[in-house]
């Protein structure tokens, strides 16, 4: 986001808060709870977002050089993805062509031969087949023609996109739209270095999971005690791009940007800036720290995901003035924050507040509208006016499933 925008957003957000109002979506809706629990549209997200949608697998950062390689069991498919000599990304179905062994089961790594645990053929990781064991015991093969299988995959604005089909199509630029791009673009993702990962398998719908990072609505109450001190609730920024959209939730830091000269102004720094990709993507920045989640359904409980999130350093986000003071945090003292200095977190830090707040609190909440749902007795749930990055989720994949758009909720 160029620094003119980012000076607007944070005018449009100190208004809000001055003005002790949140963007309006103009009308409620209602959301049937079936949607949680129904395993037909389960199968169909399924086919639809996940079997035949390009799929974002990470950052660039995971393969930092030749010969880095991440793997993927998330799709259905077990997926090796790799950066070769020349520097050039790949993803290939993980699976040997001799009878299908698993070439590696490390979740990352560094290696430019891949020697298949079972027969030891051997495979560069650009997929060329360069040697079989035993060839004249093994009998005559067209090499050529057992390389692994490449998925189609893209790499573009920092991401790691696969497509799970071998006749699937990826234009990231399509995809995007050509204002999310840019400003895609403009963070330089493919700058950030990676640091680390973690996981949460929990009771609740893959929809759900999603519709934590939906709303800032609920920081007073479920995360009164921790996040909201550093956090302004009930005030957010929202932007759709197609499918996508952003949100900007601003910290209590906002105000001390308010005495320094604009050209200092990072809204980074003074906020939280989500990104949803469709379908299953949010890409939070805040604080030099970029965290990328991705959510998976369960393929035997519609009830059941799986969030994957990794985190980056990225210090070019910041604000370039160094004059700026730095109060550094780490999971000892993050609910502490003297927030009249600008924050930085570090790997500690955003685990502690994962754990803290998305487990502990977010999914937990989850987990209990995911019985409500599984109850049968709730008909539907409700999206608040101050609310529209749900009402665009939900509404968005339910018309890529053609199902008729959210009813207005209407009092009285
Ligand atoms: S399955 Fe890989 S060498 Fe046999
Ligand atoms: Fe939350």
């Amino acid at each position: 986001m160029k620094q003119d925008q980012q000076i607007e957003l944070m005018q449009y957000m100190l208004k809000m808060i001055d003005d002790d109002s949140t963007e309006d979506a103009g009308q409620l809706l209602k959301n049937p709870t079936s949607s949680y629990v129904c395993k037909d549209l389960a199968e169909r997200e399924w086919t639809t977002f996940f079997e035949n949608h390009p799929q974002v697998i990470g950052l660039s950062a995971e393969l930092p050089e030749p010969g880095s390689f991440i793997t993927n069991s998330d799709l259905g498919i077990p997926i090796l993805a790799t950066r070769d000599k020349d520097g050039v990304f790949h993803t290939f179905v993980n699976a040997c062509r001799h009878r299908g062994a698993v070439l590696t089961e490390a979740e990352s790594g560094k290696q430019h031969r891949f020697a298949c645990p079972f027969h030891a053929w051997t495979y560069a990781s650009d997929g060329q087949l360069l040697g079989i064991r035993e060839p004249k015991k093994f009998g005559e093969l067209e090499k050529n023609c057992h390389h692994l299988i490449e998925l189609p995959s893209a790499e573009k604005y920092g991401l790691l996109v696969v497509h799970p089909q071998l006749d699937g199509t990826i234009d990231m630029d399509e995809l995007l739209g050509a204002e999310l791009a840019e400003q895609l673009g403009d963070w330089k993702l493919g700058q950030t270095t990676y640091l680390g990962k973690s996981s949460l398998e929990r009771n609740l719908n893959w929809k759900i999971a999603n519709d934590t990072f939906g709303e800032n609505y609920h920081f007073h109450t479920l995360h009164g005690k921790r996040l909201n001190n550093l956090f302004y609730g009930d005030a957010t920024a929202y932007s759709e791009y197609g499918r996508h959209h952003r949100l900007t939730l601003p910290s209590r830091y906002i105000d001390v940007l308010r005495e320094r000269p604009k050209k200092q102004w990072n809204v980074t720094d003074a906020c939280v800036v989500v990104y949803y990709l469709f379908p299953n993507v949010q890409i939070v920045l805040a604080n030099r720290v970029v965290s990328v989640f991705r959510i998976y359904p369960s393929r035997t409980e519609v009830g059941r995901s799986t969030t994957r999130i990794s985190y980056f350093e990225a210090q070019h986000i910041g604000s370039e003035f160094a004059d700026a003071p730095a109060a550094k945090l780490d999971g000892d003292n993050v609910y502490d924050a003297n927030v009249v200095e600008r924050l930085e977190f570090n790997l500690e830090t955003q685990i502690e507040i994962i754990n803290s707040t998305l487990d502990e609190e977010d999914y937990y909440m989850g987990e209990k509208s995911q019985e409500a749902a599984a109850s049968g007795k709730v008909e539907h749930f409700i999206f608040g006016r101050n609310e529209p990055a749900l009402q665009h989720f939900h509404n968005n994949y339910r018309a890529a499933l053609e199902l008729p758009p959210l009813e207005a909720y209407r009092a009285g």
